[in-house]
């Protein structure tokens, strides 16, 4: 395998990048990809992204589109193709079969199963390029969480919570609507439509009986994204050891788009965690086993504290408005860091955005 892109592959893999994206939220247990081809002149003859499992690769897709003018061309894939026959025919056989010349690989699959795809094209004469860590970013990004769960075998957790700038994520009386602005509340819905499930603790439910669906998202400025995003129904998830969530509780009500399943994870389910509460190692690898990849955790500031201690947040989404509170429920109850500053959690910046007046802040632990 080389490496090197060129200058229209390295745009060709950042617009399979953003047809990943489009499947995110709908193709678990299966990975977000997707695919250009261009042909022998470098022009984009073919697109394709992956829908969902057991429906067509991104490969196939963008190959039907390109047809014969895939003859000699380049497929840009942000993942390896497979190499096995699953519930859809292996990809490197239907690259062969076009005639591609030369395959950019985003990211290597690191599945046993479907790996060597790469080699059987290589063996079969194609010039197969691996992009480099930066022309890779983007491809890493968009399957962070799918990378995640095949490496440790359970779903990648990513913690959201809104926060005034003094880290308050409820005032003193309990109440905590609307600390951020709607623009905010809308961000973070594209978030839970974009995960498998969105996780809460029966304290939330109790004090705010939250829906936990997907609705009023915002427009992404991709029609097909944002129709498909409106397809999304995520898994709503309460870890409730006791089994305290009321019956008419908002979070069971509802079906079809936007409002996905309830699941109420009980101690006898699970297994009891060391400080009370579920087993959170038991509470992720039973939605594993239902094919749950990403999870948002939602909180509260209990939860999110037993997750951080247990070394179980992969990401961290703070929501941050200008606005302070001085006292309150501090954004996170932990019970390992805190006592001083050689327990500190680090964490590092990845991306910084202005939301409507809120600051939105994506970080990753340090480990
Ligand atoms: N601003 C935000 O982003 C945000 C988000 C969510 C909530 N909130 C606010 O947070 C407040 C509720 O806080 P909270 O801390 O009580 O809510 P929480 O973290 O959602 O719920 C805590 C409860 O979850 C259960 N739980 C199950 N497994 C657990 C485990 N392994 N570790 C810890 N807890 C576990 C425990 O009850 P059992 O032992 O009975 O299972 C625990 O009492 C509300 O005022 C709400 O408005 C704010």
């Amino acid at each position: 395998m080389t490496v090197g892109l060129r200058d229209r592959e390295r745009a060709a893999l950042d617009r399979a990048v953003a047809l990943a994206a489009r499947g995110l939220g709908g193709t678990s247990p299966n990975p977000a990809v997707g695919c250009v081809v261009l042909d022998a002149a470098g022009d984009v003859v073919g697109e394709g992204w992956h829908a969902r499992a057991g429906g067509p690769h991104a490969e196939v897709v963008a190959l039907r589109e390109a047809g014969e003018r895939a003859r000699g061309g380049t497929a840009v894939v942000t993942l390896e193709p497979c190499d096995h026959t699953g519930r859809t025919g292996p990809c490197s056989r239907a690259l062969l079969a076009a005639g591609v010349a030369r395959v950019v690989v985003g990211v290597p699959d690191p599945t046993p199963q479907a790996a060597g795809g790469a080699g059987t094209l290589a063996a079969a004469g194609v010039d197969v390029v691996r992009a480099g860590p930066e022309d890779a970013r983007g491809a890493l990004r968009v399957n962070e969480s799918w990378l995640l769960a095949q490496r440790l075998g359970r779903p990648h957790v990513t913690w959201k919570y809104a926060a005034t700038l003094d880290g308050r994520s409820a005032a003193a009386d309990g109440t905590s609507r609307w600390i951020t602005s709607s623009a905010s509340r809308a961000d973070a819905h594209l978030l839970r439509a974009r995960s498998d499930a969105v996780v809460v603790g029966v304290g939330t439910v109790l004090a705010d009986d939250p829906s936990l669906t997907v609705r009023d998202l915002p427009p992404t400025g991709d029609d097909v994204a944002d129709a498909e995003l409106a397809t999304r129904a995520p898994l709503r998830v309460v870890l409730d050891a006791d089994g305290r969530t009321p019956p008419g509780a908002a979070v069971r009500r509802g079906s079809g788009p936007g409002a996905g399943e309830c699941l109420v994870l009980t101690a006898g389910d699970v297994g009891r965690g060391p400080r009370g509460g579920v087993d959170l190692h038991g509470a992720l690898a039973a939605l594993h086993a239902r094919g749950v990849r990403s999870v948002m955790l939602e909180g509260g500031p209990r939860l999110a504290g037993a997750f951080l201690d247990a070394g179980l947040v992969d990401r961290v989404r703070g929501y941050l408005a200008p606005a302070l509170l001085g006292q309150g429920t501090a954004a996170v109850v932990t019970a390992v860091t805190g006592a001083s500053m050689d327990a500190v959690a680090r964490l590092e910046v990845d991306d910084v955005v202005r939301v409507g007046p809120d600051l939105r802040v994506d970080l990753v632990p340090v480990r």
